[in-house]
């Protein structure tokens, strides 16, 4: 392995640059050439790409987005598309390539290591939704954003005695939804893994209100449905002013978290020396707090199962 070409593709996430910055210091550190290829997919159809050395990751550790910047490419997803990437690749002298991203990027980075290019993938999604790897960069620094948000929400939640409904990203996963609800003491979590009814959740207010609760945070999961239909249900079934907040990309930027960071530090040098030893078509992971790695065709047929445990326990400690 002399040349090693690494993108970001899909949507970015806090922690991208880190995992960046650990390829091409553990490449160079092994003495092997690094080229950094802009705009995801596109940019290696493109040939968007530039050499990148040690002083071209610094300064990055911290930052969130992608220094690399990133694009969801059509293009590649045809066999046409992917010859010409190959072909790129071989004008560049790229002999073995890191995908940061998410699922739809692991897609990609399956094809090319089934079409023979030695190809390593780095979970790099804040949607926490591939459930070969217990956690994915950028999810915790998301569930930090969210939690933040649910703070000073609930602090006018409860000056003005509303029930605000938060709806947050996470596409089918309802992960985001679940975690932040949970650290950010939400009175119901609604997920797409699980689903709702909305005489339950306006039970649980007017239970709530009668108690003398004066704030009640609805967690709402963007997979499961839209947060002003559920707003304009639960004022009218229960009398009780409620309003709406979509986070939305709020929760795609800011500075990566210390865990988010370490993460993708260990994951970045772990998916160099796949490729150092001759492995490809692999993904990197973390489980029970160690990096592993699978077989990628594999780790997309694990379903991203929601931790039920977990949620039993977010209605409970909301009782
Ligand atoms: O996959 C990350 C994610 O932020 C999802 O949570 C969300 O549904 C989607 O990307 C939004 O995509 P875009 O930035 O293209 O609007």
């Amino acid at each position: 392995m002399k040349t090693i070409g690494v993108l970001t593709s899909g949507g970015d996430a806090p922690g991208m640059n880190a995992a960046i910055r650990a390829v091409v210091r553990t490449a160079i550190y092994n003495g092997i050439k690094v080229m950094g290829v802009n705009q995801g997919y596109d940019g290696l159809i493109n040939g968007n790409i530039k050499e990148m050395g040690l002083s071209s990751v610094a300064d990055i550790i911290h930052r969130g987005g992608t220094t690399l910047r990133t694009a969801r490419s059509e293009e590649f997803k045809t066999e046409e598309g992917r010859k010409k990437a190959l072909n790129v690749m071989k004008v560049f002298g790229i002999d073995g390539l890191v995908v940061i991203g998410g699922d739809g990027s692991f897609k990609g980075a399956e094809k090319l290591s089934d079409e023979g290019f030695p190809t390593i993938g780095i979970p790099g999604t804040i949607d926490n939704d591939l459930g070969y790897s217990d956690y994915t960069i950028g999810f915790d620094t998301a569930i930090n954003t969210v939690i933040d948000a649910i703070s000073k929400i609930r602090d006018t939640s409860t000056s003005h005695g509303r029930a605000n409904v938060i709806e947050v990203m996470g596409r089918h996963c309802g992960d985001i939804a679940l975690y932040a609800g949970l650290a950010g003491g939400a009175e119901s979590v609604i997920v797409p893994e699980v689903g709702y009814e909305v005489d339950e959740v306006c039970q649980k207010l007017i239970k709530g209100r009668n108690r003398g609760k004066l704030h009640s945070i609805i967690m709402l999961a963007e997979g499961v449905g839209r947060a002003y239909e559920l707003s304009d249900e639960i004022e009218d079934k229960t009398g009780i002013e409620t309003r709406v907040t979509v986070l939305g990309h709020i929760q795609r930027g800011g500075s990566p978290t210390a865990f988010d960071r370490i993460l993708a530090s260990k994951m970045g040098a772990e998916s160099v020396r796949l490729l150092i030893k001759g492995e490809s078509g692999k993904v990197v992971g973390i489980q029970g707090n160690k990096i592993i790695n699978m077989n990628i065709n594999e780790a997309l047929k694990i379903n991203n199962n929601l931790d039920k445990d977990m949620y039993e326990l977010t209605k409970i400690l909301s009782i």
